[in-house]
């Protein structure tokens, strides 16, 4: 330790900073990763439970087909194992999807597959919890994101709403364009335990909670928001709160709006 601040002395200021800077750029990219493979780890059990479902759907509608020769009855057992197929490559999709590292690249793309990529990986934690979930897309905007850290934001936000709806409630997740302030949104809204005047002010601090890890070693670090709002402010965009208590809490995500005179001919859809 010693060795590497002497070696800090002889540099130049400039080089110094410089250097400095690039660990910090480096340990964020690191901490944003740790954070996505935290918040994979709060799904995993209900993810895995769905799996199973699905597997156990696929075997025994196969073993109907094995054992009743009419064309009726094979018919439907096919169509459920395709369905059941399908289910499952949707979910798996939406966790490469995720789990896939971008770096800093963003691309022009709808918002609206971006967030139904994340919605089919809490569906089943959601259903779980006894939270009811409303989607209300009520324009296609796009905007210029990485979907990784856009996605990631969400699954932060959705699993804190889950969290704050500890007897179940709504969630409803809306996309939305507003042309006049040239902005695309997204906005999660729950109807949960909602946050005090005196914590509103300090959720986007980070390690700032009011939670303890839970029987998995899950949650309560309290950098959940706090890389929510680095990762908007790293799209020229924002993030806004409004919570009243024992009724609920709203985020908001806004994003410069790409016009659609400069967007891609093809929609760009995830995974
Ligand atoms: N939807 C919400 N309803 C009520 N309180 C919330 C909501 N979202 C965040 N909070 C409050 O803000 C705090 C900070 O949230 P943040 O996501 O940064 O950390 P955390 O959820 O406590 O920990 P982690 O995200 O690491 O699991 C939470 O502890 C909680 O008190
Ligand atoms: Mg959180």
């Amino acid at each position: 330790m010693k060795a590497t601040l002497s070696e800090f002395d002889e540099m130049p200021t400039t080089a110094r900073i410089i250097e400095l800077q690039q660990q910090i750029q480096s340990l964020q990219q690191q901490l944003l990763q740790a954070q996505k493979m935290s918040s994979v780890g709060a799904l995993a059990s209900s993810i895995t439970h769905e799996f199973n479902n699905i597997l156990m759907t696929v075997i025994n509608y196969a073993k109907m087909g094995v054992r009743h020769k009419d064309a009726a009855t094979r018919d439907k057992a096919f169509d459920k194992i395709l369905a059941a197929g399908h289910r499952a490559s949707k979910i798996t999709t939406g966790m490469l999807s995720y789990a896939k590292q971008q770096g800093d690249r963003r691309d022009s793309m709808d918002l609206v597959p971006l967030v139904e990529d994340v919605l089919v990986l809490v569906e089943k934690d959601l259903q779980r919890y006894r939270i009811r979930l409303t989607t209300q897309f009520e324009a296609h905007p796009f905007a210029a994101v990485n979907s990784g850290q856009v996605q990631q934001v969400l699954l932060n936000l959705i699993i804190n709403a889950r969290q704050a709806m500890e007897q179940g409630g709504n969630l409803v997740v809306a996309v939305r364009a507003n042309s006049e302030l040239g902005q695309a949104e997204i906005s999660i809204r729950d109807s949960g335990c909602g946050i005090p005047p005196e914590k509103l002010r300090r959720i986007f601090e980070p390690f700032f909670t009011t939670k303890t890890a839970d029987e998995q070693g899950q949650g309560g670090t309290g950098l959940g928001l706090s890389l929510a709002r680095d990762v908007m402010e790293a799209h020229g965009g924002r993030i806004r709160v409004e919570s009243a208590v024992g009724a609920g809490t709203t985020f908001t995500l806004k994003f410069p709006l790409v016009p659609a005179a400069v967007r891609p001919a093809t929609v760009h859809k995830m995974g």
